[in-house]
């Protein structure tokens, strides 16, 4: 194992600064959208921001969020092509593997958005958009996160089908950074959840 990684950390090139710079965008993400969204669910900033629509709010940051998606992944592709390949990565097994991840990585992305809709995907709970109750059909009965792990997923894909030991160093990263975001956001959303609760149980006894 140890080797094994030694191996592969053989083959990054830890001074170029697209390295960095894929790390860097990575982690900001979860950041940001953590930060905003308790800044809604506390001081109502995006509602505000946006005029006084929640909706229009919520819309506006899921539109946000996917972008910064987008040019995240565009700059781990950058990064990886300026790493070396593994000889050993580029077989024809390694690539048909690839591909099989990517496509279970996007059914879980997709399956998911598709069972929450915009308003769930995108940290509606924080703009007052509660989900009448936890959704736990697919993909939800197979993991608890399906829009992290699949995405996660499709980072390892790339890497493997580009056969770039420094593309699962940072699929490694995307990992550990989607594991801290769970731990901050879990939480933060279940008091989210037992408020309400606690809301309807106090409008029940008043009736
Ligand atoms: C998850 O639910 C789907 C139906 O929504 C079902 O077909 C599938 O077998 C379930 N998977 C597991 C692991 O329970």
């Amino acid at each position: 194992m140890a080797s094994f990684v030694n191996e592969l950390v053989n083959y990054v090139y830890f001074d170029k600064q697209s390295l960095l710079v894929s790390a860097c965008s990575i982690a900001f993400n979860p950041l940001f959208w953590n930060i905003v969204a308790r800044q809604e669910y506390r001081n109502k900033l995006l509602t505000n921001l946006f005029g006084g629509s929640s909706r229009v709010a919520c819309y506006g940051l899921a539109a946000t969020i996917f972008s910064l998606g987008i040019v995240r992944d565009l700059v781990f592709k950058i990064a990886i092509a300026e790493q070396p390949s593994h000889p050993l990565l580029e077989t024809p097994y390694v690539k048909a593997a690839a591909a099989v991840l990517f496509l279970a990585g996007n059914v879980l992305v997709v399956t998911s958005t598709w069972s929450l809709g915009i308003t769930g995907t995108f940290l509606g709970d924080y703009f007052g958009f509660l989900m009448d109750e936890m959704v736990t059909g697919f993909p939800f009965n197979v993991t608890g996160a399906p829009m992290y792990w699949g995405s996660t997923m499709s980072f390892l894909a790339t890497a493997l089908y580009f056969g770039k030991p420094a593309g699962i160093l940072l699929t490694v990263w995307v990992y550990i950074v989607y594991v801290i975001a769970l731990r901050y956001e879990d939480p933060f959303t279940a008091g989210i959840y037992a408020k309400r609760e606690q809301e309807r149980a106090a409008g029940k006894k008043q009736n």
